[in-house]
């Protein structure tokens, strides 16, 4: 069988997971977060959205606050999806590992790429969710999105009683880097690192990290960043001004 005959293997099944569990307490009084309206949608439409822009993305698992996934079953049946991309909504846990690790024990067999993207940055584009696919269909077992930081990061020894803290240490800025998401993993390798870290963490890529798996970065993007206060509103709705205004012409 010559090359151009012989049938391409089939491409890997991607899901993406996204947990959307938190209140949101940073942000102020009211609604769960994900659930909180950004120009009249709820964020993790947004989100959800967001993922499923990705032709390579075919199943998106929304892992809901554990006493609302009825309620965001609705919301998501009342804004439609391509129709290449299913959701499964499931309930999620104390603390954002446990919600992950909800949604990773939802995905069904034949998905070999699973991507973790928080609920929260709701305007990742799918240029990005697309860079991230592709470095783990090119063997990367993990991949995160980042970017270089403009701050300068101290290190310091926080005071419990509210006086100064002391710095301790000021590492070079040129090599740290702000991660975001989605993150994109080899299934078994995050199904391992979700078995086998139990401390608590605030990304999946560092419990990768801990099995001491290699972990690569590619470019994030700023309107990926994370609404976390209130001022993260703001920015977020004069994104979607910006990119209503640049859709009319
Ligand atoms: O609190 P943080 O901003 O790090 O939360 C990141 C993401 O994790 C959010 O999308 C939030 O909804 C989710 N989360 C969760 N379950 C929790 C806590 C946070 O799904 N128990």
């Amino acid at each position: 069988m010559s090359d151009e005959s012989r049938p391409s293997p089939p491409e890997p099944r991607t899901a993406a997971v996204i947990p959307a569990a938190g209140r949101g307490v940073r942000l102020g009084p009211g609604a769960p977060k994900a659930l909180r309206a950004l120009n009249g949608t709820p964020m993790l439409v947004h989100a959800v959205r967001a993922m499923a822009a990705s032709r390579a993305v075919s199943l998106v698992v929304v892992v809901a606050p554990p006493d609302g996934a009825a309620e965001v079953r609705t919301l998501l049946d009342a804004h439609p999806l391509p129709e290449r991309t299913d959701f499964l909504v499931v309930p999620g846990g104390e603390s954002r590992q446990e919600s992950v690790k909800c949604g990773l024990d939802a995905l069904p067999d034949g998905v070999d790429i699973v991507l973790v993207h928080d609920a929260a940055r709701p305007l990742v584009p799918v240029d990005t969710v697309d860079a991230v696919i592709e470095a783990v269909r090119d063997g990367a077992p993990a991949v995160v999105p980042a970017l270089p930081l403009s701050d300068t990061v101290k290190q310091v020894d926080p005071r419990a009683d509210g006086s100064p803290e002391p710095v301790v240490a000021t590492p070079e800025r040129s090599l740290l880097r702000a991660v975001q998401t989605p993150q994109g993993f080899d299934r078994d390798t995050l199904v391992r690192a979700h078995t086998a870290v139990t401390d608590d963490v605030t990304d999946d890529a560092s419990m990768v990290e801990r099995l001491g798996t290699p972990v690569v970065v590619v470019p994030g993007h700023e309107e990926a960043f994370k609404v976390t206060r209130p001022l993260d509103l703001v920015l977020a709705e004069a994104v979607l001004a910006r990119r209503r205004l640049n859709d009319g012409f």
